[in-house]
This record gives structure tokens, C-alpha cells and sequence, in this order.
């Protein structure tokens, strides 16, 4: 059975106790003389259910409905009254007050409208769970067994925690920057509030500040005639998440940090100042550092909204989740495209290792669709996937179509045409691979210490 709590507020003794006798053995009962000692101890029970007496010396029923829905908008209110009061009654019922009962009490008819009252309470709480439990099952799927996705997972469920902090998550394009916004907004305590995505290098530079602000009736030609609630104020009690921050000009950094460091903003046209409470998180695939050292991003914001910093590598750098992440969205097509696939063939599990996804996540995500659309097979092959295009074979192939220059009557130095053939291809190694030399050696076919070796002999050349 469900633990609740009612209050009784009461400045008659006789009937708060009377009360409570009435209810103490099935519920916990917190009495009070006056409305201000009620309202001092809300916060340490979170009442359920309140009944109220309207004539109360010091704050009036009326008055304290009003304090109690504002601790706790869905708490239940019965007012207690005598007959004469019932357009005051009336008022209480048009503040909120779920019902009222009548002086001299009747306990019989009380025990059925708390009885009720308690019901509805009970029927909102399963609502409300059932809800919540949708809203977290419908969590965005983050999925990663690298070392680095794991860090980031418990790193994003601390941060998520405290509502108030910034994040900025930096990463190349399809890294998944918006899932973990998502994701942290999710998990946040402010997860029932809204998320607001809001594309910064989509808006046009003159429209930026009346989108994110808002902007009063009449504020600039061509303005609607009712006004605009502003983004930032849609994502109250929510998330702000500021996608390509990096595209914002200086201007609208101004702004930006302005709102930040006091949480107060003004619509375009107006002067009432606003108050929104949300939290701001951020994401870029620009080199934030760079641009400052450019002074094309401002520091102090940058500090401001990397309060929490989450780097997301590139997928080349997470070799293990590029399988897991094949797998995961192979499964995913099959079911969205009634399909019945059972795996990956061995030697597209080679070249989906091999190949450089300068995508990301998205690049794969997209491979895996269109190949499970279109696989004629039980397993998907490397055609399905269409990396037969990074076979090793094909730069044979384009060699073997006589590319090279003619033994000139001179001969040549052969020593120095396969050094320069070396310095090529471990450049386009290196670059495709973003550096990571274990990668480039795998795109040359040869073992990792070979290719430091011959890398590092190259360089000194
Ligand atoms: N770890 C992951 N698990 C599951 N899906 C992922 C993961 N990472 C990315 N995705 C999916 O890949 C796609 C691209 O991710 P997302 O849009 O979050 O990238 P992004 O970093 O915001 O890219 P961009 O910089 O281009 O905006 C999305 O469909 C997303 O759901
Ligand atoms: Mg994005």
C-alpha cells in the first residue's frame, strides 16, 4: 500500500485532532495551527494531501492554496468550511481546491471524500510513473564497448546530475555529438522539461538573436504582430542544446554569454527582463582553440560553455565499436525493413575494419542501411556494402593499365622510384588515417613495426 502523507490545518484543536485520530492509523498525519507553520514543514514530507481550514488566523485558506501549488503544483487541497462561507469557497475551488467539506464534520462522509481525494492521488502517481517509464525507455540508444565510449557514459551520468552545468561536446562530424546531448538530457533531472535543438549555422545571421530571444509585437518590420517566444524560452525548466556553436558569429557570442552569466535575457523590442532556467549544452566540430587564437570565438564564452568539456573521438580512433555499431544497425534495418539477415561475412568484417570512416558513425550508420535495403543474401558481403571499391586489388588493377612511365633508353634508378612510390603512399596512409599509424600500416598491408621502421627511415630521407 502506498505510504501517504495529508496535512491538517486547522487552528481549532478539537478538530485537527479529531482529524487526525480519524486518519493517523492508515496514513502519516502531520497537524498545524496555522497555514505558515504548514508551509515551513512542506518540504520535509511533500504532503499528498491537504485539508484546509479557510478561516485561519495569520495567511488565509485562500491565500496558503496558492503557497502550497506553487511547492507542489499537483498536491490534492479540501478545504473545511462553515456554510456561510461558500463564496469564499467558491474562490478556493477556482484556485485549485480539489474539493471542500462542511462544518460540523462528518467523519463518515469526510473518510469518503479523503478516500477519494487519495485515489486521484494514486491514479495521477501511476500515470505519471507509467510516463516517466516511457520517457526513459525511450532513451537514445548510445552504444560503444571502447574504452573511450565507456569513459564518456560515466562521465555524461555524473554531469547529467546537476542540471545547471553547461556542456560542450567537441567532435568530428557524425562522432555522435547529438546523441550525447540527448542522451545527457535524458538522464538529467530535468529530463521531463523540453529539448530544444537549435542549429546555429542554419539560422541566418540577422534572424540569430530574435530566435534565440524572442522578440516583442511590433519589435522590428515584418515582425508578427503577436510577438515570439524565443527558443532559450522554450527550453525552460529544459535543455538548450546550441548545435555548431561554432558558427555563431561574434555578435550573437556577445549575447549568448550575456544570458549565460545572469540566466536573464531581453526579447528583441522589450524591456522586461526575463528569467529562464535551462541547462545549455553545446557541441562543435570546429577548432574552437584555433578560432580564438583567430579572435573568431570568444574565450571567456568558451570557458563558459565547456564548463564540462566531452572530446568524442572519430570512429577510426574506436576500432571495436565500428562492429558492435555494424552489428547494432544491422539489426536495426532488419527489423525496420522486415528483413532477415543474419550477420556479416567474414570478409566484410575485415574491410569494415580497414575502411576510414571520415563520416563517423553516420557514414556507417547509412552504409548499414542501404546495404540491409538491398542485400539479396543471408549475410551481407562486401558488394552489399559496397566497399569492394577499397579492395587492395584495384590500385593493382589501375598499375597493371601500363600507368607507369616507360623505361626511358637511359634506364633509371629504380632505388629512388620506389623510395618516391613509398613517400606517396605512407602520406595518403597517414593522412586517411588521421595519423594513427596502426591504421595506416593496415591500409599498406604490412605490419605495424615495418612501418614505423620504413616511416621513420622516410623521414630522415
Ligand atoms: N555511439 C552511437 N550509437 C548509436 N548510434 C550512434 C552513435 N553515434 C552516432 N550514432 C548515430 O549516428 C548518426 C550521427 O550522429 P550525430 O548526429 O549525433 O552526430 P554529430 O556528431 O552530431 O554529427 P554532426 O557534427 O555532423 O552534426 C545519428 O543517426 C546517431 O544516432
Ligand atoms: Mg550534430
Amino acid at each position: 500500500m502506498i505510504d501517504y502523507t495529508i496535512y491538517i490545518v486547522d487552528d481549532e484543536k478539537t478538530i485537527r485532532e479529531g482529524i487526525a485520530f480519524e486518519f493517523e492509523d492508515d496514513y502519516t498525519v502531520c497537524t498545524f495551527e496555522t497555514a505558515e507553520d504548514a508551509i515551513q514543514q512542506f518540504g520535509q514530507h511533500e504532503p499528498d494531501l491537504i485539508l484546509l481550514d479557510i478561516e485561519l488566523p495569520g495567511m488565509k485558506g485562500s491565500k496558503a492554496i496558492q503557497e502550497f501549488k506553487s511547492l507542489k503544483s499537483d498536491v490534492l487541497i479540501i478545504m473545511i468550511t462553515a456554510y456561510e462561507d461558500i463564496k469564499l469557497v467558491i474562490e478556493c475551488m477556482k484556485k485549485g481546491a480539489y474539493d471542500y467539506i462542511v462544518k460540523p464534520i462528518h467523519m463518515e462522509s469526510l473518510e469518503i471524500t479523503v478516500a477519494n481525494a487519495l485515489e486521484t492521488v494514486r491514479l495521477k502517481k501511476e500515470i505519471w510513473e507509467l510516463k516517466e517509464k516511457q520517457i526513459r525507455e525511450n532513451l537514445p540508444c548510445f552504444i560503444g564497448e571502447s574504452r573511450a565510449i565507456h569513459d564518456i557514459m560515466a562521465y555524461i551520468e555524473r554531469v547529467a546530475q546537476s542540471p545547471d552545468t553547461p556542456i560542450l561536446i567537441i567532435g568530428d562530424t557524425g562522432t555522435g555529438k547529438e546523441l550525447i546531448a540527448e542522451t545527457i538530457h535524458h538522464k538529467s533531472p530535468n529530463f521531463k522539461g523540453p529539448l530544444i535543438t537549435v542549429n546555429c549555422a542554419a539560422i541566418p545571421k540577422e534572424l540569430l538573436e530574435s530566435e534565440l530571444f524572442g522578440y516583442e509585437k511590433g519589435a522590428f518590420s515584418g515582425a508578427s504582430t503577436l510577438g515570439k517566444k524565443g527558443l532559450i524560452e522554450a527550453a525552460d525548466n529544459g535543455t538548450l542544446f546550441l548545435d555548431e556553436v561554432g558558427d555563431l558569429d561574434l555578435e550573437a557570442q556577445a549575447k549568448l554569454l550575456r544570458f549565460m552569466e545572469s540566466g536573464e535575457f531581453y526579447k528583441v523590442g522589450s524591456i522586461t527582463k526575463q528569467v529562464v532556467k535551462t541547462r545549455i549544452i553545446s557541441a562543435t566540430n570546429k577548432d574552437l582553440d584555433e578560432m580564438i587564437h583567430k579572435n573568431e570565438f570568444r574565450k571567456d564564452l568558451y570557458f563558459r560553455l565547456g564548463v564540462v568539456k566531452i572530446n568524442v573521438p572519430s570512429l577510426n580512433e574506436r576500432e571495436e565499436d565500428t562492429l558492435l555499431l555494424a552489428r547494432y544497425f544491422l539489426e536495426t534495418y532488419n527489423e525496420k525493413f522486415n528483413k532477415n539477415l543474419t550477420g556479416i561475412s567474414e570478409k566484410a568484417i575485415d574491410l569494415l575494419k580497414l575502411y576510414v570512416w571520415s563520416g563517423n558513425v553516420r557514414e556507417l550508420k547509412n552504409m548499414m542501411e542501404r546495404a540491409v535495403l538491398t542485400a539479396q543474401g543471408t549475410e551481407l558481403t562486401p558488394s552489399d556494402l559496397d566497399l569492394e571499391k577499397i579492395e587492395r586489388g584495384r590500385v593493382m588493377e589501375g598499375l597493371e593499365e601500363d600507368r607507369f612511365p616507360p623505361l626511358p633508353p637511359t634506364g633509371i634508378d629504380l632505388v629512388k622510384v620506389r623510395a618516391a612510390l613509398d613517400q606517396f603512399y605512407f602520406g595518403q596512409a597517414m593522412k586517411m588515417a588521421n595519423g594513427n599509424e596502426t591504421r595506416a600500416a593496415k591500409l599498406l598491408n604490412i605490419k605495424h613495426h615495418t612501418f614505423r621502421y620504413q616511416l621513420k627511415k622516410l623521414a630522415e630521407e
